[in-house]
């Protein structure tokens, strides 16, 4: 089967007025069709370089990447991203934000509307489409970020820390509408986090890097059975997998892959 998302040799430098700054070096990363990976590692290790390369706003100095077998040359309507924060446009409502995507490709915007509407729906916020940004949480706002991120249909979407913001509470309600909609949908995700137990509970494999420059230090595969239940945070299952991802982050991880 041809990867849905194969980078290889990926290094990335870039230059300061000081001196170079090397964040990735000799990443090798694939994802397969409807896969769900998590990219951890401490900060400043370069997930959010390597995620903008994969999203093709950002080239590497070497390397390359692939998508469907085809070489990446830039952003891509098949790639959605959803950021830290949500960047939502204050004067549009949430539905007109969701719908932006469409409008700045010229698409036919009657059908996108019902797509938007339907999309806002499936993450909980049917009763908030005429809501501007201001007068949602902050929660609420992420979704629609990700209603956003999800318009043009992507098979791939890339999400960087997108609940690092969040409260606990909402943050694990956050991770069960993300599976929901990742399971309707499935496109490959791609999700970083500095969080262990949100990849584990959230992935089928879990990508380690080392700190700077980043490069895969170790990668997991996920033993939950799929749909993720709230009570799988509770089990021995749950909790040794966050535990190899911590020692191996630590330095003292026996090797998987
Ligand atoms: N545009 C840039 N110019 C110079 N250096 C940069 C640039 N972008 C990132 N870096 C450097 O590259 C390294 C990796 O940064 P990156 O933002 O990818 O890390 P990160 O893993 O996403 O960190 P965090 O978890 O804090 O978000 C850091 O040392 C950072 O200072
Ligand atoms: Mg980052």
């Amino acid at each position: 089967m041809t990867a849905k998302i194969e980078a290889r040799g990926i290094f990335k430098v870039f230059e300061t007025p000081s001196e170079p700054v090397q964040a990735l070096r000799a990443v090798d990363l694939s994802a397969q069709p409807g896969e769900f990976v998590a990219l951890v590692g401490e900060s400043g290790c370069g997930k959010t370089t390597l995620l903008r390369i994969l999203a093709g706003l950002v080239l590497p100095t070497q390397g390359e990447v692939w998508i469907d077998g085809t070489p990446l040359r830039g952003p891509s309507q098949h790639i959605g991203m959803v950021f830290q924060r949500p960047v939502l446009l204050p004067w549009r409502t949430a539905a007109e934000n969701v719908l932006l995507p469409a409008q700045v490709r010229g698409l036919p915007l009657a059908e996108a509307s019902l797509d938007a509407r339907s999309l806002l729906e499936s993450m909980g916020l049917g009763d908030f489409l005429d809501r501007f940004p201001r007068h949602l949480s902050g929660g609420m706002q992420q979704r629609v970020a990700i209603a956003r991120a999800l318009l043009l249909q992507p098979s791939i979407l890339l999400m960087d820390e997108p609940f690092g913001a969040l409260d606990a509470i909402t943050r694990e309600q956050m991770h069960l509408d993300l599976l929901n909609v990742w399971s309707a949908r499935r496109p490959t995700l791609l999700f970083v986090t500095h969080d262990i137990a949100e990849a584990v509970f959230l992935a089928d494999r879990v990508v380690l890097l080392s700190p700077r420059p980043g490069t895969v230090r170790q990668v997991f595969q996920v033993p939950l059975r799929r749909p993720r239940l709230p009570d799988h945070r509770f089990s021995g299952e749950f909790a040794a997998a966050c535990r190899d991802v911590k020692h191996a982050m630590q330095g003292n991880g026996r090797g998987q892959g």
